[in-house]
């Protein structure tokens, strides 16, 4: 049904361009689509409009940038299938998805893998450490042009509180379609139930899913927190957004276009970055005094211990990403003894 919707907003969306076009409007100009799964007043789709504002002062002449939140053209495996085609040159995906493509991915997947916020930001704002992932899917037809921010992903439930890993037995709890994070829920004991993020809502509200794992904002920009009451603190993942786009569009730019895009894709992310601190402070707020959620801060190492060896055994699986681990622990380790 999903791919029977995305298919036909293509159509709708192709339709549109050809009517306008041929009323003269946006002729010439190459329009470029980005998709997302978020909200309009989401940090993601804030951090967009400043792309597009600034491509289109710049590249106006030539350049229409249009922008699709909410899951218009798809959920995140199918627009990061219409990027890899070309259908869009743009999409949002998370990186948990993104491990499919490449294996590399899998870092940033992994449970308890950042110390802190500022340790996550600091990692992901390494070039060079960031450089051989963000190119590792050419062969896919796309690659990463930015990453942004999502957060600290909770549990969170519709009956009953999670104070332990033990209140997740039995329970069905909503992840992203990844094998890693099916491994990881199988870890902590629930029962791991993988769909689209735009799926979560009804699946809660119908009984399907006891609950799901996310940052705050899917309480309040997706109302999530209209069904599901308790959000517990337990901290287990800071999984970046990634932006993607087509590498035949992107290798198609002249090096003049390829430097201002380049200046846009920085522009994204600290737009982006600015908004988010807020946005989440104001989605507490509003989940806790207008959805009636309560806010729970359960003890996180008796989560951390549930989910550790799957560092480990990621690494065993996948060697090539041993370097990287390790810089991270580095970075980490150099962060804490700063302070
Ligand atoms: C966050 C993230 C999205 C992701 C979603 C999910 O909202 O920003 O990219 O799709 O979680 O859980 O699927």
């Amino acid at each position: 049904m999903k791919k029977v919707k995305s298919f036909l907003s293509l159509i709708l969306l192709l339709m549109c361009t050809l009517i306008l076009t041929a009323c003269g409007k946006g002729q010439d100009k190459r329009i470029i689509r980005i998709s997302h799964n978020q909200a309009q007043d989401h940090p993601t789709n804030i951090g967009l409009l400043a792309f597009e504002e600034f491509i289109e002062s710049k590249l106006g002449d030539k350049y229409d940038v249009q922008i699709f939140p909410n899951e218009l053209l798809g959920s995140q495996v199918n627009t990061v299938e219409l990027t890899q085609t070309g259908a869009i040159d743009f999409a949002v995906a998370s990186n948990a998805i993104l491990e499919s493509f490449d294996n590399i991915y899998q870092i940033f997947n992994l449970p308890y893998l950042f110390d802190s916020p500022e340790h996550y930001h600091a990692v992901m704002d390494d070039k060079e450490l960031i450089e051989p992932i963000f190119t590792s899917t050419g062969k896919s037809g796309f690659e990463a042009v930015t990453w942004l921010d999502a957060g600290t992903r909770n549990f969170y439930t519709v009956k009953k509180p999670i104070n332990t890993p033990k209140d997740l037995k039995g329970l069905k709890i909503r992840v992203q379609q990844s094998a890693s994070n099916i491994r990881m829920m199988d870890l902590f004991g629930g029962a791991a139930t993988p769909m689209g993020f735009g799926e979560v809502y009804t699946a809660l509200q119908q009984g399907v899913i006891d609950g799901a794992e996310n940052n705050e904002l899917a309480l309040t920009s997706n109302k999530h927190g209209e069904v599901a009451k308790f959000y517990s603190y337990n901290m287990h993942q800071m999984v970046p957004d990634i932006l993607i786009g087509n590498l035949k569009f992107l290798n198609g730019l002249s090096p003049e276009e390829r430097e201002i895009f380049n200046e846009g894709f920085i522009l994204i992310s600290k737009v982006q970055r600015e908004a988010w601190g807020e946005s989440v402070k104001k989605a507490k707020i509003h989940a806790e005094k207008d959805m009636n959620v309560k806010f729970i801060y359960p003890e996180v190492s008796a989560f951390k211990e549930k989910v550790l060896p799957l560092h480990q055994e990621v690494l065993n699986a996948t060697p090539k990403l041993k370097p990287i681990y390790d810089e991270i622990q580095r970075i980490g380790k150099e962060m804490k003894e700063a302070k």
